[in-house]
């Protein structure tokens, strides 16, 4: 699968996804700011970018509009997923099921067997999206957040979901 791809999903859309670059950064504070109440500052997003060598980030466009972003570390065969966020606007579309499938597919090419991330307990959209792709709740971490503890979900069927995901995505793009 190559990085850069048109989705026929939603054709009037025209999503693509591609590696995030440094110059996305202000785009992505954008949604950041809204879609969290801990945003990262810009030069989190910008280390991980130049200086993290285990990071893969990537952007989904709707034409030239960047709508969504995610990024995950993959250091040998695990895998930690550690943003993932939509614009408000094109929210319940189907385009972070997408960018996660993407994830999932793009970690287990990289060689991971399985995923974890933090997740909001109170944070009900994002845990039925990650409990419907093969996410359990493992642990919780206390005082994760300024205001809440997190949920430790993971994903030890990397595999699976992968060919799940793949699948989805050769269809949604045609190949
Ligand atoms: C969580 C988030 C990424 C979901 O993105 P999205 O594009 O709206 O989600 P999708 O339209 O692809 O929906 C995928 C699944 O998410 C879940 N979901 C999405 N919106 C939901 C809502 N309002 N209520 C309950 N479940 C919801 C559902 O399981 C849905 O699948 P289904 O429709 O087949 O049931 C988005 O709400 C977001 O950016 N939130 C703010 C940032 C955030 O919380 N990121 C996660 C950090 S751990």
């Amino acid at each position: 699968m190559s990085t850069e791809m048109n989705m026929n999903v939603k054709p009037e859309l025209n999503l693509k996804i591609r590696h995030m670059r440094k110059s996305d950064v202000d785009n992505i504070m954008r949604i950041e700011k809204k879609a969290f109440n801990s945003p990262w500052h810009k030069d989190g997003f910008k280390s991980e970018l130049t200086l993290n060598r285990f990071a893969h980030y990537f952007v989904l466009c709707s034409g030239s509009r960047l709508i969504a972003y995610a990024g995950m570390w993959v250091i040998i065969d695990e895998s930690h997923l550690t943003t993932l966020a939509v614009d408000e606007s094109y929210r319940g579309l189907g385009v972070g099921k997408l960018l996660l499938e993407f994830m999932i597919t793009k970690a287990y090419q990289s060689g991971a067997v399985r995923m974890s991330l933090e997740v909001r307990p109170s944070n009900k959209s994002a845990r039925r999206l990650y409990a419907g792709h093969g996410f359990v709740v493992r642990g919780k971490r206390e005082n994760y957040y300024p205001d809440e503890d997190a949920f430790i979900m993971i994903n030890d069927e990397l595999d699976k979901w992968a060919k799940e995901s793949r699948r989805r995505l050769n269809s949604v793009f045609g190949k």
